[in-house]
């Protein structure tokens, strides 16, 4: 890593009932101070943002919505819009997680115009991309996950994508327990930082933060963490629990710290 402020984000996904959420998110802003070179981020489903962005007040653990609209508003039944996002405390969105593009029909468009509102309301956007098994058996890899960053930052601005993070989740390792090696995650996360500075340029590049998804947990955080290109983790399973969720902010800290 380098001087990129690592992330440590928990997306909870379609987990937690609101008083367990909010006992999780407690525990997680009470630690968030010894771990202070890290930035923390969890991710509860739309309804219980606003309580657990209560339950974490006064700390900085980012509140990230796992989706967003891109109009103001109108009718668009089931979606939520930037606007009351940022209205109920929200810091960051996740957009295009690849549980939405799989079973929600989401696609590079609607991605692009997630992407496109969130950071026009000053939303950080983390942008997930990742190939599946298929592609990568197929040595197509590279060419997935740069054909996604490009469609997802059409026509955005540097000045915006300045607030980009990129998410790094190749579809074999989500929930499988079979977590990318470190080189694997290193190669994909040099190949994500290449493309941003024929994008934009190398200074925007250096500066955004690649994170890795997929099977992250206490054990196998350690390999990720001495990757070069390696800028932290969105969790899911092991974001669950504030054990593992911490334990996985205290690696990273130590190695930052
Ligand atoms: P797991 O950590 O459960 O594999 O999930 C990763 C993920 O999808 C985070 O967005």
């Amino acid at each position: 890593m380098s001087e990129r402020t690592p992330i440590v984000a928990g997306n909870w996904k379609m987990n937690k009932t609101l008083e367990p959420a909010r006992e999780l998110a407690g525990a997680v802003a009470e630690a968030s101070d010894e771990v202070g070179d890290v930035e923390l981020i969890v991710s509860p489903v739309g309804p219980y943002l606003r309580a657990v962005g209560r339950t974490m007040e006064g700390s900085d653990v980012g509140l990230a919505a796992q989706n967003v609209h891109w109009a103001e508003s109108g009718a668009y039944t089931g979606e939520v819009s930037p606007t009351m996002l940022r209205d109920i405390g929200c810091s960051h969105a996740i957009i295009g997680h690849s549980e939405r593009r799989q079973y929600f029909g989401e696609t590079d468009v609607s991605v692009n115009r997630r992407a496109r509102a969130a950071l026009e309301h000053d939303l950080t956007a983390i942008i997930c991309v990742g190939e599946s098994l298929a592609e990568r058996k197929g040595g197509d890899t590279e060419l997935k996950i740069k054909l996604q960053v490009r469609a997802a930052l059409s026509e955005v601005p540097r000045s915006l994508a300045r607030n980009v993070i990129i998410a790094y989740e190749p579809l074999w390792a989500i929930g499988t327990g079979e977590s990318a090696t470190p080189e694997q995650a290193q190669d994909a996360h040099a190949t994500i930082r290449q493309l941003m500075a024929g994008l934009y340029d190398q200074k925007l590049a250096d500066t955004t933060r690649i994170i890795y998804g997929g099977s992250v947990k206490p054990h196998n955080i350690d390999g990720l963490i001495e990757q070069p290109d390696f800028d932290g983790a969105l969790i899911g399973g092991a974001s669950l629990q504030a054990d593992s969720f911490l334990s996985i902010a205290r690696s990273v800290q130590d190695y930052v710290g």
